[in-house]
């Protein structure tokens, strides 16, 4: 019997990593980040590997050699995302993932739509750019106080813009997914809302 999955997709900062993160603890699912893996293949592109390579050869461990919330592995994530041959070398793992037991929150951007269209949950997550590139503000300047918003609204805008218009499964609500706009909501709000959601069709 195939497991129960949550695909939770949309753009930077739209709160999906946190929603997701709380969904699959409430629920006692597996949790798979799936940007994380184009982030890994992203910092190996920016140490000079070849991107299809280095996406057919990534190994779990790869994840944890890189600081990867830096702005600029997100922007070279992003240009590798778009290279169909890394895209494909990454389905079987994520495919494999969402079906261990008990079941699997998958986030990312084609998770309903190319990785698990049959998913059983699809929820898309979006948020006006100002109010993402605010929070993704705060989050990096905890750490790294040299980035300025200006810098961040236009990488987020960016990137927004080639995940969308890519011709090798872009970043888009799936027909059956349920669209939230968290522009105006606390995280525990947007995490509140989604779980109810989610609790009716589960
Ligand atoms: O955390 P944030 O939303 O800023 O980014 P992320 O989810 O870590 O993804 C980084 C980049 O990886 C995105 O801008 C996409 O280009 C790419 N990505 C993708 O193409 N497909 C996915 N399923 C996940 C990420």
């Amino acid at each position: 019997m195939s497991q129960t999955v949550i695909a939770i997709d949309g753009p930077a900062a739209s709160g999906k990593g946190t929603v997701s993160k709380a969904i699959s603890e409430k629920l006692q699912f597996n949790y798979l980040d799936t940007g994380k893996l184009y982030r890994a293949i992203g910092a190996k592109y920016l140490e000079g590997y070849q991107p299809i390579a280095a996406a057919r050869s990534l190994e779990s461990n790869d994840l944890d050699k890189y600081d990867l919330q830096k702005p600029e592995i997100a922007q070279a994530a992003s240009e590798i995302a778009s290279i169909p041959e890394v895209r494909a070398a990454l389905l079987e793992f994520q495919r494999n993932f969402s079906q261990k037991m008990p079941g699997a929150v998958l986030d990312g951007r084609d998770i309903g739509t190319v990785v698990c269209p049959d998913a059983k949950i699809k929820i898309f997550l979006t948020a006006s750019l100002e109010a993402r590139a605010k929070r993704r503000y705060v989050e990096l300047n905890r750490h790294d106080k040299k980035i300025s918003f200006e810098t961040i609204l236009e990488q987020i805008r960016q990137r927004d813009e080639r995940d969308q218009t890519r011709r090798s499964s872009p970043m888009i609500a799936a027909k059956d997914a349920k669209i939230f706009d968290t522009s105006k909501l606390s995280i525990n709000e947007a995490v509140d809302k989604v779980f109810n959601y989610i609790q009716t069709k589960i």
